[in-house]
């Protein structure tokens, strides 16, 4: 079985990397080091800056998973300020900077970047698009998934195994598996 280290401090990410991967017969372990995050408008140079840094400092291969929603109606906000937008305002600050809007587009984004210590870093995007919900919906998933619907259905009403059909993760985890072989 062949490994990867995911570095990584958030537990929804590492959980569905974990079982994305598992099903290709990759094992997923994680390192917590962390890696300093560039201030860009988008994701692609934070996940390569990233990747090139934790896999010179750790010396060995690493993958890193920078990732976003960008709100149509908000210009892309909260995009590449996603965690800090999280940890700071939270779903119900989002909704209601929402309330009065009727375009209730969304892109989920994530960028998986991978490196070897002292190569270049290559990087792989995954994107699926969905509405804002008018509320939290679901248990299911981590961090916007509750107010982020899919056809319907909130990230967070779709549970992890669905989601990880056709997320933006699957979607980009897909395309580094298929670089990788
Ligand atoms: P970063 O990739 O560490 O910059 O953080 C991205 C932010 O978006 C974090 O707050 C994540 O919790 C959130 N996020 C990333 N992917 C997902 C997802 O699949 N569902 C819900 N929230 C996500």
């Amino acid at each position: 079985m062949r490994k990867i280290i995911f570095v990584t401090g958030n537990r929804g990410k590492l959980r569905e990397a974990k079982d994305i991967l598992a099903a290709k017969d990759i094992e997923v372990i994680q390192n917590n080091h962390g890696y300093p995050e560039l201030q860009e408008d988008e994701l692609e140079p934070i996940a390569a800056y990233g990747a090139k840094w934790a896999a010179d400092e750790l010396k060995m291969p690493v993958m890193v998973d920078d990732s976003g929603l960008f709100i149509h109606a908000l210009n892309g906000f909260p995009g590449p300020y996603s965690a800090f937008v999280e940890e700071n305002l939270g779903n119900q600050r989002v909704l209601k900077l929402m309330e009065d809007e009727t375009d209730r587009r969304a892109t989920f984004k994530s960028v998986i970047g991978y490196c070897e210590p002292g190569g270049e870093p290559v990087v792989f995007t995954g994107t699926v698009d969905g509405n804002i919900a008018y509320e939290e919906r679901g248990s299911g998933g981590f961090g916007y998934d509750p107010i982020f619907e899919y056809e319907g259905q909130t990230f967070g009403e779709l549970g992890d195994a669905v989601k990880n059909t056709l997320s933006h993760r699957r979607r980009a985890l897909d395309k580094f598996f298929d670089w990788l072989d």
